[in-house]
């Protein structure tokens, strides 16, 4: 199994972690896991390289916090394995030119920045991801709704070089995360908590201090209504506090709503204040201690890149052979 998630903020975020990191912990029991810092994919925007780099400490901390345990899954950042770089060449070789140009994030983003801005690694970043996912052998990737059509261009991929070249490539499956962790803005809960949402005021970074969680958590939009009820539609607000308490304690939201029952938006508010409030306190403490050791952060890096590139490197083995290049004396 290999996921990763793009260090394009200064932090990742609560929705993040629920939606994302909370999974990737819980399947290292269950599968060889490998995951990694998409450093090659951030830079198919324009970016600051000193902040790319502290980025990716902060986002292989992060991970590390979260409970990704570098002696049971291999964590690595992406341009420590050259041979991503190697296939995605290849893979673009048999990906369509319409096929890539249906990508619907692409299209997304090339609208948000203008297609004069967009650069040509924007648009062939499905193909570097399929190349993260292929050289693993992955049989899962644990990904949001909206990588699943970038999982799905993979395995189109997987199949067709199999079908061309010979049977090479495991073809993936995508491992949509379940809604019940999904997590909305707390200014907006009609739409999910994202590093790019234009205000920062409704979305609850593990880098915040207890007091920035315990402010934004005031000013938390809630619904029309007094009365404490799970309902998404008619109280988005409330829903999502309710969902980010759950997925805090591990309750079921039933037991929430029960345990708030007759009581007020504000004391819900209040409880939940203080619950993430503690939660980013200890997660930031991890964190920073992990920071504070670079070379310790650098030498799990390279243990986990040394792990990644022994399987990376014997499929790019058999993907070179099948690929007709001259396999003789290598430098
Ligand atoms: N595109 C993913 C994101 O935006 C990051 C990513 C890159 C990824 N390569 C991957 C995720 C391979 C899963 C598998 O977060």
């Amino acid at each position: 199994m290999l996921s990763g998630a793009q260090p394009t903020a200064d932090s990742y975020h609560l929705g993040n972690y629920f939606g994302a990191f909370k999974q990737w912990v819980a399947l290292q029991d269950e599968f060889e896991a490998f995951y990694f810092v998409p450093d090659l994919h951030a830079v198919t925007v324009e970016y600051d390289p000193a902040l790319l780099r502290e980025r990716t400490y902060v986002a292989a901390a992060q991970f590390l916090a979260a409970g990704v345990d570098p002696d049971r899954s291999a964590l690595f950042v992406q341009s420590h394995v050259p041979e991503h770089a190697q296939l995605a060449w290849v893979l673009g070789g048999i990906t369509g030119f319409g096929e890539a140009s249906r990508m619907t994030q692409f299209k997304d983003k090339s609208v948000k920045g203008g297609q004069d801005l967009s650069s040509v690694g924007l648009f062939t970043y499905p193909i570097l991801m399929a190349a993260d996912i292929l050289l693993y052998q992955a049989d899962k990737v644990p990904v949001g709704e909206d990588q699943r059509q970038h999982v799905e261009l993979t395995r189109n991929l997987a199949q067709r070089f199999n079908h061309r070249f010979g049977e090479t490539f495991t073809v993936p499956e995508p491992h949509i995360v379940k809604a019940t962790a999904k997590i909305y803005d707390l200014q907006d809960p009609t739409s999910k908590m994202s590093g790019s949402n234009q205000s920062h005021a409704g979305v609850v970074d593990l880098t915040d201090t207890p007091k920035q969680v315990a402010k934004k958590l005031r000013s938390a939009v809630t619904d029309s209504g007094t009365e404490i009820a799970f309902d998404p539609v008619a109280k988005p607000g409330i829903s999502n506090l309710l969902s980010i308490y759950s997925a805090l304690t591990g309750d079921p939201v039933e037991t929430v709503v029960a345990e708030f029952e007759g009581r007020q938006y504000g004391h819900l508010k209040v409880a939940l204040g203080d619950l993430l409030a503690e939660f980013v306190g200890a997660f930031g403490d991890r964190t920073r201690e992990l920071l504070d050791d670079r070379g310790e952060l650098d030498r799990i890096l390279a243990q986990g890149a040394t792990q990644a590139r022994e399987v990376a490197a014997t499929t790019l083995d058999l993907v070179y052979e099948r690929s007709g290049f001259v396999r003789g004396i290598r430098p």
